[in-house]
């Protein structure tokens, strides 16, 4: 079975007398373990598609389905839970709260559904991808690269079913970026994750199993 279908996703932004159609009837399947690379210029729906995948925006019309069962036949709070269970985030932004540890940040999620995570999971997935020193730091005490390798772990240490990245390497340099973008790839792989990603790294593409090329919130092919 697929784990997300969208089925002719349209997506539209009305400000004032203005629709924009972010999405124009998009139609896309991802299955369990791939890992799959969105390319495609500024404004061309990237970021959009990943947010109703994600379930953090709704489609104007069509289908999006998750193992099979509508988005739609969640209720809000259920949504939610799905999110935090199922999905992880990883956005250029690290996002991460600047009054809470590092190792708090990571663990944070998981305490909304009062999951208990071992210290030494933490710890593992951090010596993985080299933050383990870093774990009782604040945010603010960390270069860009080491807080988005946090972000990181905060998005796998609940096993999820799917990983989300929007541009995760936009804000850092060349080089930090190919750094923390192999460890990811790295990480979903040995945690037999998904991976729907947006990145302007053309380089990174080789390391997927599919890649979408976006333009005008249609996808152009696929290579
Ligand atoms: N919240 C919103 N309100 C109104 N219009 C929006 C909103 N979000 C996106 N859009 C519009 O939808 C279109 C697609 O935007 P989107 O953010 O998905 O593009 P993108 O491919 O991620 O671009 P970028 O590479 O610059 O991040 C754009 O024309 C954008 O202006
Ligand atoms: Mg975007």
């Amino acid at each position: 079975m697929n784990l997300i279908e969208l089925k002719n996703a349209v997506k539209e932004y009305t400000t004032g007398d203005i629709t924009v159609r972010a999405l124009n009837e998009l139609n896309l399947t991802v299955k369990q373990g791939e890992i799959i690379v969105i390319l495609g210029e500024s404004g061309s729906g990237k970021s959009t598609l990943l947010n109703v995948m994600g379930g953090l925006d709704v489609l104007t019309t069509g289908e999006i389905l998750l193992e099979g069962k509508p988005y739609t036949n969640f209720k809000d709070t259920e949504m939610s839970k799905l999110r935090r269970q199922k999905f992880g985030f990883i956005f250029q932004s690290y996002n991460l709260l600047p009054l809470l540890t590092i190792y708090e940040n990571i663990i944070a999620p998981c305490l909304l559904d009062r999951k208990h995570i071992q210290r030494k999971d933490v710890e593992a997935l951090s010596e993985n991808l080299g933050i383990k020193e870093q774990l009782d730091k604040f945010p603010n005490q960390l270069s860009g690269g080491q807080q988005q390798r946090a972000s990181i772990v905060r998005a796998l240490i609940n096993h999820p079913k799917v990983i989300f990245a929007d541009e995760p390497t936009g804000n850092l340099d060349k080089d930090t970026g190919e750094q923390v973008m192999t460890c990811l790839i790295d990480a979903v792989k040995r945690e037999s994750a998904t991976l729907v990603m947006v990145t302007h790294n053309e380089k990174f593409a080789s390391c997927a199993d599919r890649v979408i090329r976006m333009e005008n919130g249609k996808e152009i092919g696929q290579i």
